[in-house]
């Protein structure tokens, strides 16, 4: 099983991945030692800058009684041009499965030559592993997903892409709000529409924060889209959380970022270290439901 986009997901997956998750949480949390992958190896090829995905992965293994390895895209032979299809097959001799952050294409080529599972640990198009902790999150703050509205004001990205999907496959009405340019993947939005999602793209924050159950955000500038920095600063004023726009949602609202967070340009600090804020539950969950995803794709 590889997990490189949120779609590759069942609903029922997404359930029994929360399940295990909840379970292994607790489990942890007691002090029980875990080893149901004694013996397996998780490598993990990373061309882009990480600290929960890294991290998490990392202790998830080490909680399960696995190893992990840290790969540094530069200090391997990828680095001086060995081609993706080489390392694919040459590291699935080694290990049980990989987490990998790249380039989309770069990603969905080393899936197709691995004769292991591969796990997407965020392209530009796609964050699935985010997906599945917020889902994990938001269940155990909402309890259900079904109607809920979940709100994203911002970019229209590899985070918000996953969410689509995330929303589509859980029964969450989602409503996206991005400066005109910066919509989620048409490819996306339409899968969602086959899932039996709903999605709605609007170009006014309003619509996305009104009555929501969870508003979301993330950077207005990712990984890689460096260059456009100062177009985007200008493009996505007015795309903020802030303040008045949690008033606008429910009173229950919770607030999430998948982090790193720049506060006071896609959110503000009051509200990033608010009431609402479920944000450092979200990044803690990382681990949970990475642990129950590696069960699923190793155990
Ligand atoms: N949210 C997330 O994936 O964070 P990192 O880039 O630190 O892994
Ligand atoms: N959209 C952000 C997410 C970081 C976890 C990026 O791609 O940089």
């Amino acid at each position: 099983m590889n997990l490189i986009s949120m779609g590759d997901l069942t609903p029922e997956d997404v359930i029994d991945i929360l399940e295990k998750a909840e379970e292994l949480k607790e489990k942890r949390k007691r002090g029980k030692t875990l080893d149901v992958l004694k013996n397996k190896s998780l490598a993990m090829l990373f061309e882009k800058p990480s600290t929960r995905t890294r991290v998490s992965f990392e202790v998830a293994m080490s909680s399960l009684g696995g190893d992990a390895l840290y790969l540094n895209w530069q200090d391997l032979q990828l680095g001086r041009g060995e081609p993706i299809k080489d390392t694919a097959r040459v590291l699935s001799g080694y290990v049980d499965c990989v987490v990998i952050r790249g380039g989309h294409d770069v990603v969905v080529e080393f899936a197709k030559q691995a004769t292991i599972p591969v796990i997407n640990g965020l392209t530009e198009v796609e964050h699935p592993c985010q997906s599945l902790a917020d889902l994990l999150t938001i269940y155990e703050l909402k309890k259900d997903f079904a109607g809920l509205k979940f709100g994203w004001i911002g970019d229209g990205n590899n985070v918000c892409n996953s969410s689509i999907l995330a929303g589509a496959l859980v029964g969450m009405n989602v409503v996206v709000a991005c400066p005109k340019g910066y919509e989620p993947k048409k490819e996306i939005v339409s899968r969602a529409k086959k899932l039996g999602g709903n999605t709605q793209i609007t170009h006014n924050p309003k619509d996305a924060a009104k009555d929501a159950d969870v508003l979301y955000t993330d950077v207005w500038v990712s990984m890689g889209d460096e260059a456009q920095k100062k177009k985007r600063m200008r493009d996505f004023k007015g795309f903020q959380i802030n303040d008045d726009v949690v008033k606008m949602a429910k009173d229950d609202v919770i607030v999430m970022h998948c982090l790193p967070a720049h506060r006071s340009e896609e959110i503000t600090d009051d509200v990033l270290e608010g009431a609402h804020s479920a944000i450092f539950k979200q990044a803690e969950n990382r681990l949970y439901a990475q642990m129950a995803l590696l069960v699923r794709v190793l155990g």
